[in-house]
């Protein structure tokens, strides 16, 4: 048998988001991707995820209030962040203090809707506050204080830059965090459910996706991309790379995806606006490179691009240093996790699958004193 990666097994019934992997279809709640990217903000959708609804415009404003007041950082919380090593990575700075949030929260393992729905607005809304926090801090910087009348995708570049960006740019990581926000039982969703299947509470089912998504075949993948191009330097380098590394039989990242069989639709609009985020910075450089690299992969495997492929030149070019691209991921797919683990408690049944035992049996216990030297740590 193998591993199997779970690949067709239905782990239960969700009503929150589906992919069609063979028409490169994916929908929120019946609304198509395409739809949402174009017209919609990551705060309609993370309200779409959690209340299987678009909010009217009073709804909304309720609803940015709502994360706006519970986006500071608890002192204590703030401390824990500089006590960190200052050269770790960031996803491991989230993990931690997404695990540390909860001693904080006196409600940690009250399970009713209206405290999951609490947890759930103030892990969404700190999320751009803890990793801008942890970035300042370790570059020497005072943290800046979220403010108040800006959304998640203005804020977090707003406390990361201590700039209060453009409306373009703002814009830009909007439509990111829109296309991230959820997407079907993946990895860190799956982790995220395993946890929350125990009645475990709220952060540590996020801790665990966090945790998840940190890993290059998952939400690392963006970081990969942006390393291979800068690794790449110029256009004319560009086939012969891709030739070389297929041909050591080398996972190019951004590229193949587990259940897409035809162009991830995330793919078609982040490589839209990396394409105008480009030409407003003035440098298509990284976006045509990768353009280039898309054909050269095409032409040879016939593999398609997925969400990272053109999400790193979009972050590269805002100007988000690297190890914040996966960090950016999560910022959005925190609304997903926190759907999933909300519908996981609605109707929870424990997480137990099977392994098929292929180790030996039957084997005849030795004493201590009688083993043999085999030493192998
Ligand atoms: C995402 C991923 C793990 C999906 O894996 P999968 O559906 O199990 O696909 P497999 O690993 O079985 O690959 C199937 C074939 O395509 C090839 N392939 C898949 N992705 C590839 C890639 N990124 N680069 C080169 N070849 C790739 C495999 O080598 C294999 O080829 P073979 O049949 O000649 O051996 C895989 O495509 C991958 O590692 N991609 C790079 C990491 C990445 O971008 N992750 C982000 C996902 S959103």
């Amino acid at each position: 048998m193998g591993q199997t990666g779970l690949r067709d097994a239905v782990v239960g019934d969700t009503r929150l988001s589906s992919i069609n992997g063979e028409k490169g279809e994916l929908i929120y709640r019946g609304i198509d991707i395409h739809d949402l990217a174009r017209s919609s903000t990551f705060e309609e959708v993370a309200y779409l995820l959690w209340f299987d609804a678009l909010p009217s415009r009073a709804s909304l404003d309720t609803f940015r209030a709502n994360l706006n007041k519970r986006r500071s950082l608890p002192a204590k919380l703030a401390a824990v962040l500089r006590d960190l090593p200052h050269d770790g990575t960031p996803m491991d700075a989230l993990r931690t203090a997404v695990s540390a949030l909860g001693l904080f929260d006196p409600k940690v393992m009250d399970m009713s809707l209206e405290a999951q729905v609490e947890k759930a607005l103030t892990l969404t809304a700190i999320f751009p506050t803890i990793l801008a926090a942890y970035y300042r801090i370790s570059q020497g910087l005072e943290p800046v204080a979220p403010d108040p009348s800006l959304d998640t995708a203005a804020n977090f570049l707003h406390m990361f830059s201590g700039k209060k960006p453009d409306d373009r740019a703002a814009r830009v990581l909007d439509v990111a965090l829109i296309l991230h926000a959820d997407h079907g039982m993946n990895a860190s969703t799956f982790a995220a459910l395993v946890t929350a299947s125990t009645l475990s509470d709220m952060y540590s089912a996020i801790t665990s996706a966090i945790g998840a998504l940190k890993g290059p075949l998952h939400g690392g993948a963006n970081e990969g991309v942006i390393h291979n191009l800068l690794d790449i330097g110029e256009m004319e380098n560009v086939d012969g790379w891709v030739t070389r590394k297929l041909a050591a039989h080398e996972k190019i990242m951004g590229f193949g995806h587990a259940v897409y069989k035809a162009y991830d639709p995330r793919a078609t609009e982040l490589k839209r606006i990396a394409k105008e985020v480009g030409a407003a910075a003035g440098t298509t450089k990284w976006v045509a490179m990768t353009e280039r690299m898309e054909q050269a992969v095409w032409n040879a495997k016939q593999l398609y691009p997925n969400v990272d492929l053109y999400s790193a030149s979009v972050y590269y070019t805002l100007g988000i240093p690297t190890p914040y691209f996966t960090p950016v991921f999560a910022i959005s797919r925190v609304a997903g996790w926190t759907a999933h683990v909300m519908e996981q408690y609605a109707d929870n049944k424990l997480m137990r699958p099977r392994a098929n035992y292929v180790g030996a049996r039957g084997v005849t216990y030795t004493p201590l004193s009688e083993r043999k030297d085999d030493i192998k740590l």
